[in-house]
């Protein structure tokens, strides 16, 4: 693997600073009215999703210094190691290969792995055909008509967003989804299904999930009390990870497991097997699709200048609000009630693999790395906290995504959603001034006095950036697409920052001092406290009634 530049190294930085200030005591809408070509070169497109990113604290000579900077970061040649299988990973010592999970051919040197894959595609293949068809059948020789998904992070927020966003696919066998160690999570899933013609997907690349393995005995249990024998319960149970000895004494036996490989990061895993539960409720086609739809993004990662290349952009872009305008939050937008959990997807996404203080090299950063990724589906959140992005004092750029068309009957609606999301993004950029705000109130028939005192409330700066990211339609295709662009832009602005995306080392501590708080409440040794730990364990003890 090349040397990473931290950006604070990087030479190409120095020209963004002053240009920095430049461009955000410049006003949106005058750069607009000044170049009559702005919208239309300031837009970019890429396996059917196109970034209109004119509404920017962007000139061509920030554009262009930003793409410098990529270059100097090592850009191309970090690009082209993430697609040939270097292994980038380097606190872990492997690839990250998320892409050869929905390639036709293999890179050089993949091609052992590239068969893998493949085995693997023809046994998920197979599995739905037979579950769809009823060749496969539960302990109790029914069909099945549910399956449930016990997974968490990259093994629950990748499938559970596909298959919600594409319901309209969802054929005759459902799909559920739990994650949460909360029992209601589990309890409430549970409740209104059937133990005899429900599969359960034991979702867990190291299988050493907590959550994961809780849930699964439970649920599996669930089977035993349901009529399941220890002999015919696994007729319901499938495993996916990598660590088929754990699921073995779990009580999966190989037979009953999808494999899934150590190259694969778990929050960009949904294309493996991982994503089985959804390629069940879609269908292997569309599930095809949906892989089809990434495959063509990552082609125009791979081929596509940095200048027209959506990952990079909308990488840049991340880049220069938080380390040139100190935003350190960033908004995702989904005007598409059927992309609601794509925010949370993106959250793991981004922070879990961005959300670094180190650089490859194990050095501090000086530059801050990604910021608060936080959304909600429009309008939705038009209601709750557009107030914040209108009028707050924190700079939030936004990205707004937007499928152009729906099928559905409710057509006047569509259009309305349409409007609401460009409409959002015109009324960050031109704001309201203290005299459009007098109008207003006069126009309302608010006397002058009572006008005059109001209209500061209503003066809005504008001036706030934003980009509308557009699809003809949300497909299979375009959503593996849109999910593929996320991937490319959060592995770019890891290498713009210098640090390793595909590790996640901070939420190991967590995970040990569970153990051992849990071992406490147990009354099961003694383990390093604290006087504020102690309190609240015995307010829990009390409420325990002990
Ligand atoms: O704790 C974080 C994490 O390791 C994520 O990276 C991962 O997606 C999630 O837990 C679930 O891990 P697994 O698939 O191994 O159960």
């Amino acid at each position: 693997m090349s040397t990473r530049l931290p950006l604070a190294e990087n030479p190409a930085g120095a020209p963004l600073r002053a240009l920095a200030k430049r461009l955000a005591d410049s006003n949106i809408q005058q750069l607009l009215a000044d170049d009559p070509e702005r919208a239309q070169r300031y837009s970019a497109e890429g396996a059917g999703l196109t970034l209109d990113y004119a509404k920017h604290w962007l000139d061509d000579e920030s554009l262009s210094a930003l793409l410098d900077l990529a270059r100097a970061a090592g850009l191309e040649s970090a690009r082209g190691e993430l697609l040939s299988g270097a292994p980038l990973n380097n606190t872990e010592a492997r690839p990250a290969l998320h892409t050869l999970l929905r390639a036709t051919s293999a890179p050089a040197g993949c091609e052992d792995k590239f068969a893998e894959v493949e085995a693997v595609r023809q046994q998920m293949r197979q599995l739905v055909e037979a579950l769809h068809n009823g060749e496969r059948v539960s302990f109790a020789g029914k069909t099945f008509t549910d399956v449930v998904n016990i997974g968490i992070g990259g093994s629950d927020l990748g499938p559970r967003l596909v298959t919600d966003a594409l319901q309209p696919w969802q054929g005759k066998i459902r799909a559920h989804y739990v994650a949460n160690i909360d029992p209601a999570d589990l309890e409430q899933t549970l409740a209104s299904l059937d133990p005899s013609t429900t599969l359960l997907l034991i979702c867990s690349k190291s299988f050493r999930t907590e959550e994961t393995r809780v849930n699964g005995l439970s649920a599996r249990q669930w089977l035993l009390d349901g009529g399941a024998t220890p002999e015919n319960v696994g007729d319901n149970c499938l495993a996916i990870t990598t660590n088929l000895e754990a699921a073995a004494q779990f009580g999966i036996p190989a037979e009953n497991c999808l494999p899934l490989w150590d190259w694969v990061g778990g929050r960009f895993s949904v294309w493996s097997a991982i994503g089985l539960s959804t390629a069940i409720a879609i269908g292997w086609d569309a599930f095809q699709d949906f892989l089809g739809g990434a495959r063509a993004m990552d082609a125009h990662f791979a081929e596509t200048p940095l200048a027209g290349n959506l990952p990079v952009l909308m990488s840049l872009l991340e880049v220069w609000y938080t380390n040139f305008h100190n935003a350190g939050n960033h908004v995702v937008l989904p005007y598409s009630h059927q992309l609601g959990l794509l925010p949370a997807f993106m959250q793991q996404l981004t922070m879990e693999s961005n959300g670094k203080r180190v650089d490859c090299a194990g050095q501090a950063l000086a530059e801050n790395s990604a910021p608060v990724l936080w959304g909600e589906s429009g309008t939705r959140g038009q209601h709750s906290f557009h107030q914040h992005l209108h009028q707050g004092t924190w700079l939030c750029p936004v990205d707004f995504i937007l499928p152009l068309t729906a099928d559905t009957s409710l057509q006047d609606q569509q259009h309305r959603l349409v409007a609401h999301c460009l409409a959002q993004s015109r009324a960050l950029m031109i704001g309201r001034d203290l005299e459009q705000s007098l109008a207003s109130l006069r126009e309302r028939g608010v006397e002058e006095d009572r006008a005059m005192e109001l209209a500061p409330h209503l003066v809005m700066s504008g001036n706030r950036p934003s980009s509308v990211l557009t699809m003809d339609k949300l497909t299979p295709e375009t959503l593996g697409a849109l999910l593929a662009l996320y991937e490319h832009r959060t592995f770019c602005s890891g290498v713009l920052w210098g640090l390793n995306s595909f590790d996640q080392w901070g939420v190991e501590l967590g995970k040990d001092i569970g153990a051992q708080v849990l071992a406490m409440m147990k009354g099961e040794g003694e383990a390093a406290s604290d006087p504020a730990t102690d309190r609240l364990l015995a307010r829990w003890r009390a409420a325990e009634g002990g």
